[in-house]
């Protein structure tokens, strides 16, 4: 009995390791673009946009190149003490369709980031990213 509960510990331990070893999904240039994009439309419900596509709010087109990343994500997470810019990931973590990716917090602020960067460098063809086929295998295979 005693042997059991140790060998339980012992192969628990062993899962629990393993399962931080696994990297996580991996995402190409185009599926971040349009994981970015969903994001944008859907944080806190009705998306960024909410707020940034109305005047007088940062255009965040405009914020991507004037902020660094680091700046740009910090905002983000911890928003504008005093403002209406309140921490934005936990809501960003919180889209049904970051969760279906398995996407990590990074990868999610690091897609956001990618989207807007692209917006605002004219790379992305009538502003809409088409979805990628591939993101639907990676979606189903990722838990
Ligand atoms: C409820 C309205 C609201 C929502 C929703 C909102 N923001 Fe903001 N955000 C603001 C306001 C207002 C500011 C300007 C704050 C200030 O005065 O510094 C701001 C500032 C920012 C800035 C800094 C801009 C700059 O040029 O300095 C970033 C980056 C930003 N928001 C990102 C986001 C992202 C990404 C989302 C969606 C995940 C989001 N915001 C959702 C209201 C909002």
């Amino acid at each position: 009995m005693k042997f059991r509960q140790i060998a339980l510990g012992v192969m628990m331990a062993a899962t629990m390791g393993l399962s931080s070893l696994v990297s996580a999904t991996e995402f190409t240039q185009d599926e971040k673009l349009w994981l970015g994009m969903k994001i944008y439309e859907r944080a806190a419900g009705r998306g960024c946009g909410t707020c940034h596509d109305v005047k007088p709010f940062p255009n965040l087109t405009e914020s991507v190149k004037k902020l660094s990343k680091e700046e740009f994500i910090k905002v983000v997470k911890e928003g504008r003490a005093g403002t209406i810019m309140t921490p934005m990931a936990p809501q960003i973590m919180n889209i049904g369709l970051v969760e279906k990716a398995c996407m990590t917090e990074d990868q999610a602020l690091d897609a956001l980031h990618s989207y807007l960067l692209a917006l605002a460098n004219g790379e992305i063809q009538g502003g809409k990213v088409k979805k990628p086929k591939s993101l639907k295998d990676k979606m189903k295979g990722c838990k």
